[in-house]
């Protein structure tokens, strides 16, 4: 089996339960309050592990960032490529609402001080593979441009979305975009689902595009250009975060066992409908053993 290097974000969660996000000038008291493992990169490097495919993790922690490389490395993750640096971890601060919505505030802290000579390292692991990114660290213009001029395939998942950085991105490089809605909306400046994939189609050909949206499935194009709809899975919605993470984690697990994309889709979507009915980011997501 190919493997797959995710290049990725590793922040530490601090997830605080509330009736509703907090209004501008508004003091809230939350109900619950925890520290956990998250960083869109750190998910879907466990959602792969979890799936049951070989991936190794690169990426940065300050010295306070230990527990993302446990974690990691206990779910079966090589984190051979994960460094330390001074600066301190990214972290988020999240709340989740009573509908088991999120709000989610970011600083970048280590995953934006990620280095050329690591990010060729990681270049290097993805030879033969995929190489996997997230828009949570720095240079990934950079990253694009060198996995391209090795011939290394790269899957982008654009969150979260930034408008400069889809005016600068060099998105026709990549082999997968991932996008939900909102994200696929800011790229392709239309809004209809099946407008998203079509515009995005037209303006990068050689990038199989995959749309996720929420509570309505997931979306791609077959090769006649029409449009092929995943309904989702019923799911007791706990707690949404990480769900778009552990999506893509078993979709690119489903792929790299040879699965055709709609197939690995329907196995994404199994795997996202139980995220969402338990808490946390990182610790919601399943084992491939619980999707039987
Ligand atoms: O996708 C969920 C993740 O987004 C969280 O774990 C948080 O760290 C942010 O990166």
């Amino acid at each position: 089996m190919k493997k797959i290097v995710c290049l990725g974000s590793l922040n530490l969660d601090h997830v605080y339960q509330v009736d509703h996000f907090v209004r501008p000038g508004e003091t809230l008291n939350s109900a619950g309050y925890s520290v956990g493992c998250g960083g869109k990169g750190l998910n879907q490097s466990i959602a792969l592990a979890r799936a049951g495919a070989p991936v190794m993790h690169a990426g940065k922690i300050g010295h306070d960032g230990a527990m993302l490389r446990d974690t990691l490395m206990r779910a079966g993750v090589d984190v051979s490529l994960v460094t330390e640096g001074n600066t301190p971890t990214g972290h988020a601060v999240i709340q989740v609402d009573a509908k088991g919505e999120n709000a989610i505030l970011l600083f970048g802290g280590a995953n934006r001080e990620i280095t050329e000579v690591e990010i060729d390292s990681a270049l290097d692991a993805a030879e033969g593979g995929i190489l996997l990114l997230q828009n949570e660290i720095n240079s990934i213009d950079l990253v694009f441009r060198k996995a391209h001029e090795r011939g290394i395939p790269v899957a982008f998942n654009f969150a979260p979305f930034d408008p400069e950085d889809a005016k600068q991105l060099p998105l026709g490089l990549l082999s997968y975009l991932i996008v939900n809605e909102i994200e696929g909306a800011g790229v392709a400046g239309v809004e209809d689902p099946k407008a998203i994939l079509v515009a995005l189609k037209s303006n990068y050909p050689e990038c199989r595009v995959i749309l996720t949206l929420g509570k309505a499935g997931s979306a791609f194009l077959d090769d006649d250009g029409a449009m092929v709809m995943l309904p989702p899975y019923p799911a007791e919605v706990v707690d949404t975060t990480s769900a778009g993470d552990t999506f893509i984690g078993y979709l690119f697990a489903g792929l790299l066992e040879g699965m055709a994309l709609k197939e690995a889709m329907e196995l994404a979507t199994r795997a996202s409908a139980i995220t969402v009915s338990r808490p946390g980011a990182a610790d919601s997501i399943p084992f491939r053993s619980e999707l039987a």
